[in-house]
Protein backbone atom coordinates (compact mmCIF):
# COMPACT_ATOMS: atom_id res chain seq x y z
CA UNK A 1 0.00 0.00 0.00
CA UNK A 2 1.03 3.84 -0.65
CA UNK A 3 2.32 5.30 2.46
CA UNK A 4 1.06 8.73 3.61
CA UNK A 5 2.83 11.82 1.72
CA UNK A 6 6.11 11.93 3.74
CA UNK A 7 8.71 14.62 4.35
CA UNK A 8 11.81 11.79 5.11
CA UNK A 9 14.24 14.09 6.16
CA UNK A 10 17.62 11.80 7.07
CA UNK A 11 20.56 13.52 8.85
CA UNK A 12 23.55 11.83 7.86
CA UNK A 13 22.19 11.64 4.44
CA UNK A 14 25.53 11.92 2.08
CA UNK A 15 26.70 8.71 4.32
CA UNK A 16 27.70 5.19 3.50
CA UNK A 17 24.61 4.23 4.94
CA UNK A 18 22.06 6.37 2.82
CA UNK A 19 24.04 5.59 -0.40
CA UNK A 20 24.66 1.50 0.16
CA UNK A 21 21.42 0.87 1.68
CA UNK A 22 18.47 3.88 2.29
CA UNK A 23 18.87 5.30 -1.07
CA UNK A 24 18.19 1.74 -3.15
CA UNK A 25 15.72 0.63 -0.47
CA UNK A 26 13.60 4.32 -1.22
CA UNK A 27 13.79 3.83 -4.76
CA UNK A 28 12.77 0.26 -4.72
CA UNK A 29 9.56 1.34 -3.03
CA UNK A 30 9.44 4.18 -5.04
CA UNK A 31 9.44 1.49 -8.26
CA UNK A 32 6.60 -0.41 -6.16
CA UNK A 33 4.35 2.04 -5.78
CA UNK A 34 4.80 2.82 -1.95
CA UNK A 35 5.76 5.73 -1.87
CA UNK A 36 2.79 8.66 -2.05
CA UNK A 37 3.48 10.80 -4.97
CA UNK A 38 4.30 13.91 -3.22
CA UNK A 39 6.82 12.51 -0.55
CA UNK A 40 10.29 13.76 -0.38
CA UNK A 41 13.61 12.68 0.56
CA UNK A 42 15.62 15.51 2.29
CA UNK A 43 19.34 14.87 2.77
CA UNK A 44 21.12 16.46 5.53
CA UNK A 45 24.91 16.84 6.15
CA UNK A 46 27.96 19.45 6.40
CA UNK A 47 28.76 18.86 2.83
CA UNK A 48 27.36 22.29 1.10
CA UNK A 49 25.98 20.64 -1.71
CA UNK A 50 22.91 21.72 -3.54
CA UNK A 51 19.77 19.86 -4.87
CA UNK A 52 21.46 19.39 -8.38
CA UNK A 53 25.09 18.28 -6.50
CA UNK A 54 23.06 15.86 -4.49
CA UNK A 55 20.59 14.22 -6.98
CA UNK A 56 23.96 14.24 -9.51
CA UNK A 57 26.00 11.82 -6.70
CA UNK A 58 23.41 9.46 -6.08
CA UNK A 59 22.64 10.06 -9.86
CA UNK A 60 26.50 8.41 -10.31
CA UNK A 61 26.41 6.21 -6.83
CA UNK A 62 23.27 4.52 -6.38
CA UNK A 63 21.92 3.51 -9.91
CA UNK A 64 24.16 1.09 -10.68
CA UNK A 65 22.81 -0.78 -7.57
CA UNK A 66 18.89 -0.44 -8.50
CA UNK A 67 16.86 -1.68 -11.39
CA UNK A 68 17.68 -0.01 -14.77
CA UNK A 69 14.05 2.32 -14.94
CA UNK A 70 14.84 5.41 -16.42
CA UNK A 71 11.48 7.03 -15.77
CA UNK A 72 11.44 5.95 -12.52
CA UNK A 73 14.42 7.05 -11.72
CA UNK A 74 13.88 10.69 -12.60
CA UNK A 75 10.85 10.72 -10.62
CA UNK A 76 12.99 9.32 -7.89
CA UNK A 77 15.68 12.15 -8.65
CA UNK A 78 12.93 14.66 -8.29
CA UNK A 79 12.00 13.72 -4.51
CA UNK A 80 15.59 14.07 -3.41
CA UNK A 81 16.77 17.30 -1.61
CA UNK A 82 19.78 18.48 0.40
CA UNK A 83 20.28 20.84 2.96
CA UNK A 84 23.73 21.66 4.91
CA UNK A 85 23.32 22.02 8.71
CA UNK A 86 25.66 22.05 11.45
CA UNK A 87 24.40 20.06 13.67
CA UNK A 88 25.84 21.59 17.47
CA UNK A 89 27.23 24.56 15.66
CA UNK A 90 26.72 28.15 15.83
CA UNK A 91 25.44 28.71 12.25
CA UNK A 92 21.97 28.02 12.30
CA UNK A 93 21.19 29.20 8.94
CA UNK A 94 20.79 25.46 7.39
CA UNK A 95 17.73 24.92 9.97
CA UNK A 96 16.14 28.21 8.81
CA UNK A 97 16.13 26.23 5.14
CA UNK A 98 14.81 23.11 6.76
CA UNK A 99 12.46 25.35 8.02
CA UNK A 100 10.96 26.84 5.28
CA UNK A 101 10.86 23.72 3.45
CA UNK A 102 8.44 22.13 5.91
CA UNK A 103 6.60 24.94 6.46
CA UNK A 104 3.20 24.23 5.49
CA UNK A 105 3.82 20.72 5.40
CA UNK A 106 2.97 19.91 8.93
CA UNK A 107 -0.06 17.47 7.80
CA UNK A 108 2.54 15.27 6.31
CA UNK A 109 3.97 12.77 8.03
CA UNK A 110 7.56 14.02 9.08
CA UNK A 111 10.41 11.47 9.40
CA UNK A 112 13.45 12.35 10.98
CA UNK A 113 16.13 9.59 10.28
CA UNK A 114 19.34 9.88 12.28
CA UNK A 115 21.68 7.86 10.43
CA UNK A 116 24.57 9.68 12.34
CA UNK A 117 26.57 8.02 15.17
CA UNK A 118 24.52 8.10 18.66
CA UNK A 119 26.40 10.89 20.51
CA UNK A 120 23.96 13.28 17.99
CA UNK A 121 20.71 12.02 18.80
CA UNK A 122 20.03 13.82 21.89
CA UNK A 123 21.33 17.37 20.26
CA UNK A 124 19.66 16.98 16.90
CA UNK A 125 16.24 16.19 18.26
CA UNK A 126 17.00 19.52 20.72
CA UNK A 127 18.02 21.45 17.67
CA UNK A 128 14.50 19.62 15.62
CA UNK A 129 12.40 21.15 18.54
CA UNK A 130 14.35 24.57 18.84
CA UNK A 131 13.49 24.72 15.02
CA UNK A 132 9.83 24.19 15.72
CA UNK A 133 10.32 20.94 12.98
CA UNK A 134 8.64 18.45 15.51
CA UNK A 135 4.98 18.01 14.52
CA UNK A 136 2.12 15.28 16.05
CA UNK A 137 2.38 13.59 12.74
CA UNK A 138 6.71 13.41 13.51
CA UNK A 139 8.52 10.47 14.06
CA UNK A 140 12.47 9.81 14.66
CA UNK A 141 14.56 6.62 13.61
CA UNK A 142 17.31 6.12 15.52
CA UNK A 143 20.14 3.85 14.07
CA UNK A 144 22.74 1.38 16.11
CA UNK A 145 24.46 1.88 17.86
CA UNK A 146 22.14 2.66 20.07
CA UNK A 147 24.68 3.94 23.13
CA UNK A 148 28.21 1.87 24.30
CA UNK A 149 26.72 0.68 27.59
CA UNK A 150 23.90 0.89 29.44
CA UNK A 151 24.67 4.33 30.50
CA UNK A 152 25.17 5.97 27.42
CA UNK A 153 22.20 4.14 26.27
CA UNK A 154 19.77 5.43 29.07
CA UNK A 155 20.65 8.67 28.37
CA UNK A 156 20.08 8.82 24.81
CA UNK A 157 17.13 7.46 25.33
CA UNK A 158 16.42 9.93 27.97
CA UNK A 159 17.66 12.98 25.97
CA UNK A 160 15.46 11.77 22.47
CA UNK A 161 12.50 10.71 24.85
CA UNK A 162 12.11 14.51 26.22
CA UNK A 163 11.45 15.47 22.53
CA UNK A 164 9.80 12.56 21.09
CA UNK A 165 7.24 10.33 22.88
CA UNK A 166 8.21 6.64 22.91
CA UNK A 167 5.69 5.53 20.56
CA UNK A 168 7.09 8.43 17.85
CA UNK A 169 10.72 6.82 18.49
CA UNK A 170 11.87 4.27 15.55
CA UNK A 171 15.37 1.99 17.02
CA UNK A 172 16.46 -0.01 13.80
CA UNK A 173 17.65 -2.82 14.09
CA UNK A 174 18.13 -4.04 10.41
CA UNK A 175 18.10 -7.66 11.26
CA UNK A 176 14.42 -7.40 12.16
CA UNK A 177 13.83 -6.44 8.66
CA UNK A 178 15.56 -9.25 6.57
CA UNK A 179 12.80 -11.70 5.35
CA UNK A 180 13.75 -15.16 7.37
CA UNK A 181 13.66 -13.28 10.85
CA UNK A 182 9.98 -12.48 10.02
CA UNK A 183 9.27 -15.85 8.47
CA UNK A 184 10.49 -17.55 12.15
CA UNK A 185 7.26 -15.62 13.72
CA UNK A 186 5.25 -17.34 10.97
CA UNK A 187 7.21 -20.50 10.72
CA UNK A 188 7.09 -20.52 14.94
CA UNK A 189 3.74 -19.11 15.11
CA UNK A 190 1.44 -20.56 11.93
CA UNK A 191 2.22 -24.02 11.94
CA UNK A 192 1.27 -26.26 14.88
CA UNK A 193 3.71 -28.70 14.72
CA UNK A 194 6.48 -26.87 15.96
CA UNK A 195 5.73 -25.27 18.93
CA UNK A 196 4.96 -28.58 21.13
CA UNK A 197 8.70 -29.66 20.51
CA UNK A 198 10.04 -25.86 20.82
CA UNK A 199 11.42 -26.29 24.65
CA UNK A 200 14.04 -28.15 26.69
CA UNK A 201 12.41 -31.54 26.51
CA UNK A 202 13.10 -31.97 22.85
CA UNK A 203 15.83 -29.35 22.31
CA UNK A 204 19.43 -29.48 23.36
CA UNK A 205 20.63 -26.60 22.30
CA UNK A 206 20.39 -23.64 20.12
CA UNK A 207 23.21 -21.57 17.98
CA UNK A 208 23.11 -18.34 16.30
CA UNK A 209 26.08 -17.73 13.96
CA UNK A 210 26.43 -14.05 12.27
CA UNK A 211 29.71 -14.96 10.25
CA UNK A 212 31.00 -12.64 7.52
CA UNK A 213 34.45 -12.49 5.20
CA UNK A 214 34.63 -9.02 5.44
CA UNK A 215 37.40 -7.50 7.78
CA UNK A 216 37.28 -3.67 9.20
CA UNK A 217 39.31 -1.84 6.34
CA UNK A 218 38.59 1.36 7.11
CA UNK A 219 36.47 1.92 9.86
CA UNK A 220 38.97 1.22 12.75
CA UNK A 221 37.45 5.09 14.35
CA UNK A 222 33.96 3.24 15.08
CA UNK A 223 35.46 -0.52 15.68
CA UNK A 224 38.14 0.07 18.09
CA UNK A 225 35.75 1.32 20.47
CA UNK A 226 33.02 -1.03 19.33
CA UNK A 227 34.44 -4.90 18.98
CA UNK A 228 31.94 -7.38 18.09
CA UNK A 229 29.75 -7.83 21.46
CA UNK A 230 28.66 -3.90 20.59
CA UNK A 231 28.63 -4.43 16.72
CA UNK A 232 26.65 -7.38 16.30
CA UNK A 233 25.97 -8.99 19.70
CA UNK A 234 23.95 -6.40 21.69
CA UNK A 235 21.83 -5.62 18.90
CA UNK A 236 21.62 -8.42 16.21
CA UNK A 237 22.45 -11.54 17.59
CA UNK A 238 20.30 -11.09 21.05
CA UNK A 239 17.23 -9.60 18.97
CA UNK A 240 17.04 -12.82 16.82
CA UNK A 241 17.32 -15.02 20.33
CA UNK A 242 14.73 -13.29 21.53
CA UNK A 243 12.49 -14.67 18.62
CA UNK A 244 13.47 -18.04 18.57
CA UNK A 245 13.25 -17.92 22.36
CA UNK A 246 9.90 -15.62 22.89
CA UNK A 247 6.52 -17.38 23.66
CA UNK A 248 3.70 -17.21 21.47
CA UNK A 249 2.07 -13.82 21.71
CA UNK A 250 -1.17 -13.04 21.94
CA UNK A 251 -1.58 -10.74 18.92
CA UNK A 252 0.27 -9.25 16.24
CA UNK A 253 0.07 -6.05 17.11
CA UNK A 254 2.72 -3.25 17.87
CA UNK A 255 2.90 -4.06 21.77
CA UNK A 256 2.22 -7.89 22.27
CA UNK A 257 5.56 -9.20 20.15
CA UNK A 258 7.55 -6.42 21.81
CA UNK A 259 6.65 -7.18 25.34
CA UNK A 260 7.51 -10.71 24.69
CA UNK A 261 10.52 -9.85 23.58
CA UNK A 262 11.65 -8.11 26.59
CA UNK A 263 10.86 -11.16 28.72
CA UNK A 264 13.37 -13.30 27.04
CA UNK A 265 15.51 -10.13 27.77
CA UNK A 266 15.08 -10.03 31.27
CA UNK A 267 15.18 -14.12 31.52
CA UNK A 268 18.90 -13.99 30.44
CA UNK A 269 21.20 -15.49 33.06
CA UNK A 270 24.02 -13.27 33.97
CA UNK A 271 26.92 -13.59 33.01
CA UNK A 272 29.08 -12.22 35.70
CA UNK A 273 32.75 -11.96 37.02
CA UNK A 274 35.10 -15.41 36.47
CA UNK A 275 31.76 -16.82 34.58
CA UNK A 276 32.74 -14.19 32.06
CA UNK A 277 35.65 -16.63 31.07
CA UNK A 278 34.14 -20.20 31.38
CA UNK A 279 31.16 -18.31 28.91
CA UNK A 280 32.54 -16.44 26.61
CA UNK A 281 35.27 -16.30 24.20
CA UNK A 282 36.86 -13.08 21.88
CA UNK A 283 39.24 -13.27 19.05
CA UNK A 284 41.25 -10.83 16.86
CA UNK A 285 42.28 -11.66 13.41
CA UNK A 286 46.08 -12.50 12.09
CA UNK A 287 47.30 -11.67 8.75
CA UNK A 288 46.93 -14.54 6.64
CA UNK A 289 47.63 -14.82 2.71
CA UNK A 290 46.91 -11.39 1.37
CA UNK A 291 44.62 -10.34 4.05
CA UNK A 292 46.18 -8.22 6.85
CA UNK A 293 45.17 -8.62 10.55
CA UNK A 294 43.22 -6.40 12.26
CA UNK A 295 45.94 -4.41 13.18
CA UNK A 296 47.17 -3.76 9.46
CA UNK A 297 44.01 -2.94 7.80
CA UNK A 298 43.76 0.23 6.14
CA UNK A 299 42.57 2.96 8.76
CA UNK A 300 42.62 6.25 8.34
CA UNK A 301 43.16 6.35 12.75
CA UNK A 302 46.56 4.50 13.90
CA UNK A 303 46.54 2.16 16.09
CA UNK A 304 46.19 2.25 20.27
CA UNK A 305 45.90 -0.02 23.03
CA UNK A 306 42.33 -0.04 22.25
CA UNK A 307 43.27 -1.68 19.30
CA UNK A 308 45.23 -4.34 20.30
CA UNK A 309 42.03 -5.35 22.89
CA UNK A 310 39.14 -5.19 20.41
CA UNK A 311 37.38 -8.21 19.56
CA UNK A 312 36.76 -9.19 15.78
CA UNK A 313 35.14 -12.26 16.88
CA UNK A 314 32.84 -13.48 19.97
CA UNK A 315 31.18 -16.82 20.72
CA UNK A 316 28.87 -16.77 24.05
CA UNK A 317 26.97 -19.45 25.92
CA UNK A 318 23.64 -17.77 26.71
CA UNK A 319 20.79 -19.52 28.89
CA UNK A 320 17.62 -18.30 28.85
CA UNK A 321 16.48 -19.02 32.74
CA UNK A 322 12.65 -20.02 32.73
CA UNK A 323 10.14 -23.03 32.41
CA UNK A 324 10.57 -23.18 28.66
CA UNK A 325 14.61 -23.18 28.47
CA UNK A 326 15.93 -24.07 32.05
CA UNK A 327 19.28 -26.13 31.00
CA UNK A 328 18.94 -25.53 26.84
CA UNK A 329 22.39 -23.53 26.13
CA UNK A 330 22.12 -20.79 23.30
CA UNK A 331 25.58 -20.41 21.83
CA UNK A 332 25.75 -16.93 20.08
CA UNK A 333 28.66 -16.06 17.63
CA UNK A 334 29.71 -13.65 15.29
CA UNK A 335 32.81 -12.85 13.67
CA UNK A 336 34.89 -10.87 10.81
CA UNK A 337 37.29 -12.69 8.69
CA UNK A 338 35.58 -15.82 8.77
CA UNK A 339 35.15 -18.44 5.47
CA UNK A 340 32.04 -17.58 4.51
CA UNK A 341 29.74 -14.87 5.08
CA UNK A 342 26.53 -16.82 6.31
CA UNK A 343 23.74 -15.66 9.36
CA UNK A 344 21.93 -18.77 10.78
CA UNK A 345 19.64 -19.70 13.38
CA UNK A 346 20.62 -23.79 14.07
CA UNK A 347 17.64 -25.42 15.97
CA UNK A 348 19.58 -28.34 17.38
CA UNK A 349 17.21 -31.26 18.34
CA UNK A 350 17.99 -33.97 20.94
CA UNK A 351 18.48 -37.58 19.89
CA UNK A 352 15.64 -40.14 19.64
CA UNK A 353 15.15 -41.65 23.24
CA UNK A 354 16.04 -45.14 22.53
CA UNK A 355 17.45 -46.31 18.91
CA UNK A 356 16.80 -49.03 17.17
CA UNK A 357 19.21 -48.44 14.28
CA UNK A 358 22.83 -47.67 14.44
CA UNK A 359 24.87 -44.73 12.83
CA UNK A 360 21.40 -42.26 13.32
CA UNK A 361 21.72 -38.09 14.18
CA UNK A 362 19.66 -35.92 16.33
CA UNK A 363 17.37 -33.65 13.65
CA UNK A 364 18.38 -30.31 13.22
CA UNK A 365 16.46 -27.20 11.93
CA UNK A 366 18.73 -24.76 9.80
CA UNK A 367 17.29 -21.01 9.22
CA UNK A 368 19.51 -19.18 7.06
CA UNK A 369 19.06 -15.65 7.12
CA UNK A 370 21.56 -15.19 4.21
CA UNK A 371 23.39 -15.60 2.10
CA UNK A 372 20.23 -17.70 0.83
CA UNK A 373 17.18 -17.37 2.51
CA UNK A 374 15.93 -20.64 3.43
CA UNK A 375 15.20 -23.33 6.16
CA UNK A 376 16.15 -27.06 6.30
CA UNK A 377 14.86 -29.48 8.17
CA UNK A 378 17.47 -32.39 8.51
CA UNK A 379 16.11 -35.54 9.24
CA UNK A 380 17.08 -39.47 9.02
CA UNK A 381 16.31 -41.62 6.07
CA UNK A 382 16.88 -44.72 5.27
CA UNK A 383 20.36 -44.84 2.28
CA UNK A 384 18.02 -47.27 -0.46
CA UNK A 385 19.36 -50.89 -0.56
CA UNK A 386 18.54 -54.23 0.19
CA UNK A 387 21.41 -55.07 2.82
CA UNK A 388 21.53 -53.59 6.09
CA UNK A 389 19.63 -50.63 7.07
CA UNK A 390 21.94 -47.77 6.83
CA UNK A 391 20.72 -44.30 7.66
CA UNK A 392 21.48 -40.76 6.33
CA UNK A 393 20.94 -37.46 7.06
CA UNK A 394 19.16 -35.55 4.41
CA UNK A 395 17.80 -31.83 4.38
CA UNK A 396 14.06 -31.18 3.46
CA UNK A 397 14.93 -27.60 2.29
CA UNK A 398 12.68 -24.56 1.70
CA UNK A 399 14.83 -22.21 -0.26
CA UNK A 400 12.69 -18.64 -0.67
CA UNK A 401 14.57 -17.93 -4.11
CA UNK A 402 13.47 -20.93 -5.52
CA UNK A 403 9.84 -21.27 -3.69
CA UNK A 404 8.71 -17.61 -4.27
CA UNK A 405 9.04 -15.56 -7.85
CA UNK A 406 8.73 -12.37 -5.70
CA UNK A 407 12.18 -10.54 -5.06
CA UNK A 408 13.30 -10.99 -1.57
CA UNK A 409 13.74 -7.09 -0.64
CA UNK A 410 16.42 -5.86 1.52
CA UNK A 411 15.57 -5.88 5.01
CA UNK A 412 15.65 -1.59 4.94
CA UNK A 413 13.19 -1.98 2.55
CA UNK A 414 11.06 -3.42 5.00
CA UNK A 415 11.52 -1.65 7.92
CA UNK A 416 11.87 2.19 5.96
CA UNK A 417 8.03 0.85 4.47
CA UNK A 418 7.51 0.10 8.34
CA UNK A 419 8.64 3.63 9.59
CA UNK A 420 6.19 5.52 6.56
CA UNK A 421 3.48 3.24 8.10
CA UNK A 422 3.89 4.32 11.52
CA UNK A 423 3.88 0.66 12.34
CA UNK A 424 7.00 0.12 15.02
CA UNK A 425 6.75 -4.04 15.60
CA UNK A 426 10.03 -4.29 13.97
CA UNK A 427 11.62 -1.83 15.89
CA UNK A 428 13.19 -2.04 19.36
CA UNK A 429 11.10 -0.74 22.36
CA UNK A 430 13.64 1.76 25.27
CA UNK A 431 13.28 -1.20 27.54
CA UNK A 432 14.53 -3.90 25.26
CA UNK A 433 17.54 -1.98 24.43
CA UNK A 434 18.10 -1.67 27.80
CA UNK A 435 17.53 -4.91 28.95
CA UNK A 436 20.48 -5.91 26.03
CA UNK A 437 22.90 -3.32 27.60
CA UNK A 438 22.46 -4.80 31.12
CA UNK A 439 23.01 -8.31 29.97
CA UNK A 440 26.02 -7.23 27.87
CA UNK A 441 27.70 -4.72 30.39
CA UNK A 442 28.95 -7.01 33.18
CA UNK A 443 30.73 -9.44 30.00
CA UNK A 444 32.12 -5.99 29.15
CA UNK A 445 33.45 -5.27 32.31
CA UNK A 446 34.97 -8.32 33.06
CA UNK A 447 36.86 -8.31 29.43
CA UNK A 448 37.90 -4.51 29.90
CA UNK A 449 39.46 -5.44 33.50
CA UNK A 450 41.31 -8.75 31.77
CA UNK A 451 44.82 -8.76 31.38
CA UNK A 452 44.82 -10.53 28.55
CA UNK A 453 44.14 -9.68 24.73
CA UNK A 454 41.82 -11.76 22.57
CA UNK A 455 43.05 -14.88 21.11
CA UNK A 456 44.47 -14.75 17.61
CA UNK A 457 42.92 -16.43 15.02
CA UNK A 458 43.70 -16.08 11.42
CA UNK A 459 42.07 -14.44 8.76
CA UNK A 460 39.89 -17.05 6.81
CA UNK A 461 39.25 -19.27 9.05
CA UNK A 462 36.05 -20.14 12.08
CA UNK A 463 37.49 -18.02 14.49
CA UNK A 464 40.34 -19.20 17.81
CA UNK A 465 40.37 -22.55 19.73
CA UNK A 466 38.02 -21.16 22.68
CA UNK A 467 35.41 -21.22 20.31
CA UNK A 468 35.47 -24.80 19.18
CA UNK A 469 36.00 -25.09 23.31
CA UNK A 470 33.09 -23.63 24.31
CA UNK A 471 30.93 -26.33 22.61
CA UNK A 472 33.89 -29.17 22.46
CA UNK A 473 33.59 -29.49 26.68
CA UNK A 474 29.85 -30.41 26.70
CA UNK A 475 30.37 -32.84 23.39
CA UNK A 476 29.01 -30.56 21.02
CA UNK A 477 29.98 -28.29 17.89
CA UNK A 478 29.57 -25.49 15.69
CA UNK A 479 27.04 -26.44 12.44
CA UNK A 480 29.65 -26.14 9.83
CA UNK A 481 28.86 -27.71 6.98
CA UNK A 482 29.83 -27.02 3.11
CA UNK A 483 32.26 -23.87 4.21
C1 LIG B 1 26.14 -3.87 11.03
C2 LIG B 1 27.50 -3.88 11.65
O1 LIG B 1 25.17 -3.53 11.99
O2 LIG B 1 25.83 -5.15 10.50
C3 LIG B 1 28.55 -4.31 10.65
O3 LIG B 1 27.82 -2.60 12.15
C4 LIG B 1 28.14 -5.62 10.00
O4 LIG B 1 29.82 -4.45 11.27
C5 LIG B 1 26.72 -5.56 9.49
O5 LIG B 1 29.04 -5.87 8.93
C6 LIG B 1 26.24 -6.92 9.00
O6 LIG B 1 25.00 -6.79 8.36
P1 LIG B 1 24.53 -7.86 7.28
O7 LIG B 1 23.14 -7.45 6.94
O8 LIG B 1 25.48 -7.79 6.15
O9 LIG B 1 24.59 -9.19 7.99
Amino acid sequence: PTSHTADLVVFGGTGDLSMRKLLPALFHSDLEGRLAPETRIVAMSRGGLTDADFRGKVDAEVRAAVPDDGVAWQRFLGRLHHVSVDVGGEDKSGWSTVVRMLAGHEDRDRVFYLASPPMTFGPFCRELQEAGLVTPRSRVVLEKPLGRDLVSAQRINDEVGEIFDERQIFRIDHYLGKETVQNLLVLRFANAFLEPIWNSLWIDHVQITAAETVGTPGRRGYYDHAGALRDMVQNHLLQLLTLVAMEPPARNDRESIRDEKVKVLQSLRPIVGSEVDRFTVRGQYTGEGDMPSYLDEPASTPTTEASRRVETFTAIRAEVKNWRWAGVPFYLRTGKRMPYRRSEIVIQFKDVPHSIFPGGTPNRLVLRLQPEEGIELHIMAKEPGAGETMLKPVPLSLSFGKTFTARVPEAYERLLTDVLAGNPTLFMRRDEVEAAWRWIDPILAAWESSAELPEPYPAGTTGPAGAHELLGRSGRAWHEEEA
